[in-house]
């Protein structure tokens, strides 16, 4: 799109290239490939040639990516000569990352996956992406997502569907479904998301991952193409509970923001925190004497197959943290916990949309051709994807406005919620409570909607979140591993330390992720010699017909 050289010319080898040992990046942790690099065992430029190798193979069968870095390998190139001069700082120094394509980044445009946004381009990198910059990641490119963020299925006008790893009949989740998918199928070690109701816990719950929803407030959300001042968070999908706390400690290190006066909030106590300090990765964390709350109100229980592998799930799960000596405590009020009935009556994301969205659009910090406001943008000549549901929030969205009176009547429905769910943990003395991210397998390809998701709750009331993978179904015809299940874990504003602790707890006993191996996915790739540039990607257009496109 932005990068016209051929893509034939990526096939030459670089000039002044020793080939090393070659490296194996299927599952890699950040901490196995600094192994790999301060031993001298590869260089950054391998590092990153392993990983555009992925997908250049994989990406054609999954389209998890809108486009690739080409600054990658340049980018690359400077971290070894950093290191060839002992200077490696930075813990994610040459860690290749994925960017949700809603995150601004020099020098791509930020499409949101929209046709309409496929020339927007920002003059500045969101202070997130700045953050993991300055700690060495080497930003690898854009994942696909749903489009505008808006739904969970991960189909958008520009990027097309994105499959699920693990199931090619089947959505990866979403919204940040392209990062889900992109993660598990090892094409990068980590990516960012955005999660506004689900849409960092359903990518990891359907793609056998980690990611983290922080407290509202921790994380600067300025440079992100914006849905709710009240739900939208930042965060990061991975395979390890260490490196998405890795992760969160470097998006967290922004601290206050002015351009996001939400983060305001950020207690001294938690302010420039270390979250791998609550880890001691190597020995296993006790579950012992923790105190569990499981909430019945977010279990499907009517059996079917559908329903029942995640019911399977859980239930192992409990049995899991009864033998390890842990108190399970029933949280059976279903009135309070019923996400259909929380979402129905108090969630405000169409009333702050267009606002939001126009004050992104109208920044000077955004350049390129691209419409000013919410309502030009769906008044283009341009198409979007129109599933029915999506078209009455869009229609809705650009009717309504925080001026609306139902506004305030929301936000002191969600202020009692909060207060609700504050008593139960507090009144409980629970650590956290749990319950699966999804009450039934991640949809198929073509299904209305993403349905059965559980992430309401969080998304309301500002709470920390963090999933973790806890099993898979039964393996089907296109399955040959089952589909992943995912469970949530949810603490008490700022809590994100302990809860990463438990969660490598949960993770020390279950060891559920496995990586994909449908088409061959768990296959290595072998690279010959190192990129000399960035290949183009261009997404599929594979739009499911259900989801038509279409103009508002
Ligand atoms: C080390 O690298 C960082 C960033 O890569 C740079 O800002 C710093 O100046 C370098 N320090 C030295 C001593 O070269
Ligand atoms: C964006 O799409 C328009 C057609 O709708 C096309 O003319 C233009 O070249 C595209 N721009 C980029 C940067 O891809
Ligand atoms: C915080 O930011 C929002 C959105 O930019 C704005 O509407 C609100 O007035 C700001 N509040 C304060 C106290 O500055
Ligand atoms: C459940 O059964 C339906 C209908 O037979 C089938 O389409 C679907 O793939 C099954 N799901 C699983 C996870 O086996
Ligand atoms: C948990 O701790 C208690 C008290 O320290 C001990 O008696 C018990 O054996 C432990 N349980 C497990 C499963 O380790
Ligand atoms: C909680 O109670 C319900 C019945 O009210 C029961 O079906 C469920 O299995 C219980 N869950 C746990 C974790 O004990
Ligand atoms: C506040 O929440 C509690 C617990 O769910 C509920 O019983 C009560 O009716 C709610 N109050 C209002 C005004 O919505
Ligand atoms: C949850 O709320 C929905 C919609 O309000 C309602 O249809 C359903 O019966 C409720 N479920 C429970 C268990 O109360
Ligand atoms: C533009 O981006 C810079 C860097 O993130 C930020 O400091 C500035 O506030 C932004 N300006 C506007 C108008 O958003
Ligand atoms: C906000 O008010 C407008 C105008 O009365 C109405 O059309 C719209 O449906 C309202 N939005 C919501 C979410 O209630
Ligand atoms: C519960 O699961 C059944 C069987 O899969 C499904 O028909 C029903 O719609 C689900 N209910 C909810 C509230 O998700
Ligand atoms: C990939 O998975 C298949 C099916 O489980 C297995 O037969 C094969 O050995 C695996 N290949 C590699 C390279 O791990």
């Amino acid at each position: 799109m932005y990068h016209s050289r051929l893509l034939s010319l990526s096939l030459l080898p670089a000039v002044s290239y020793t080939q090393l040992a070659p490296i194996d990046v299927r599952e890699a942790t950040i901490s196995s490939l600094h192994g790999s690099l301060y031993s001298r065992l590869t260089t950054c430029r391998d590092i990153v040639s392993a990983f555009v190798a992925r997908i250049e193979r994989f990406n054609p069968s999954i389209n998890a990516i809108i486009a690739l870095n080409p600054d990658a390998l340049e980018i690359a190139d400077g971290l070894d000569e950093a290191l060839s001069r002992g200077n490696t700082t930075g813990p994610l120094f040459c860690i290749p990352i994925l960017l949700k394509d809603n995150y601004d980044a020099l020098p791509m445009p930020t499409t949101g996956g929209c046709l309409a946004l496929n020339a927007s381009k920002p003059t500045h990198d969101s202070p997130t992406v700045a953050a993991l910059r300055r700690a060495g990641a080497v930003i690898l490119g854009k994942s696909n997502l749903h489009e505008l963020a808006l739904e969970g299925l991960s189909v958008s006008s520009l990027g097309g569907q994105t499959l699920n790893p693990y199931d090619f009949a089947r959505t990866p989740g979403g919204s940040s479904g392209g990062t889900g998918a992109a993660i598990a199928a090892s094409f990068a070690v980590f990516g960012t998301g955005t999660d506004t109701v689900n849409s960092l816990r359903s990518p990891a719950s359907a793609n056998s991952l980690f990611s983290f929803r922080p407290t509202r407030g921790l994380i600067s959300r300025a440079g992100v193409v914006p849905i709710s001042y009240t739900q939208d968070t930042v965060g990061a999908i991975g395979r390890s509970v260490v490196d998405i706390a890795t992760a969160l400690t470097v998006m967290a290190g922004v601290g206050y923001d002015p351009a996001d006066n939400v983060t305001s909030a950020i207690p001294p106590s938690v302010a420039g925190a270390d979250y791998t300090s609550f880890l001691a990765p190597g020995t296993p964390t006790s579950l012992n004497g923790t105190r569990i709350g499981v909430l019945e109100g977010f279990f499907n229980r009517t059996s079917s197959n559908e329903t029942d592998p995640v019911n399977q799930a859980m239930d192992h799960v409990i049995v899991m943290l009864r033998s390890q000596g842990a108190t399970v405590i029933n949280i059976t009020d279903t009135s309070t916990y019923n996400a259909t009935a929380i979402s129905a009556q108090m969630d405000v994301q169409q009333l702050e949309y267009r606002e939001m969205l126009s004050a992104y659009l109208s920044s000077p910090n955004l350049t390129g051709i691209h419409p000013a406001t919410m309502p030009e943008l769906y008044h283009t000549k341009h198409e979007f994807v129109v599933s029915p549901a999506q078209y009455s929030y869009v229609e809705t969205a650009l009717r309504s406005s925080t001026a609306n009176s139902s506004y305030s009547a929301r936000q002191t429905l969600i202020a009692n919620l909060t207060r609700a769910l504050h008593a139960t943990i507090v009144s409980n003395r629970l650590d956290c409570l749990i319950y699966p991210e999804q009450k039934n397998l991640v949809v198929p390809v073509g299904s209305p909607s993403q349905s059965g998701r559980n992430g309401i709750l969080a998304a309301l009331t500002g709470s920390p979140v963090i999933t973790v993978p806890v099993g898979f179904s039964p393996s089907t015809a296109s399955a040959p591993i089952g589909i992943p299940i995912g469970m949530e874990i949810l603490g008490l504003p700022w809590t994100e330390g302990p809860l990463l602790r438990l969660a490598q707890g949960f993770d020390d006993r279950l060891h559920a992720r496995r990586m994909p191996v449908t088409n061959g996915l768990n296959a290595t790739v072998e690279v010959t010699s190192a990129y000399t540039e960035i290949p183009h990607i261009t997404p599929l257009k594979n739009i499911p017909s259900v989801y038509p496109l279409g103009v508002y």
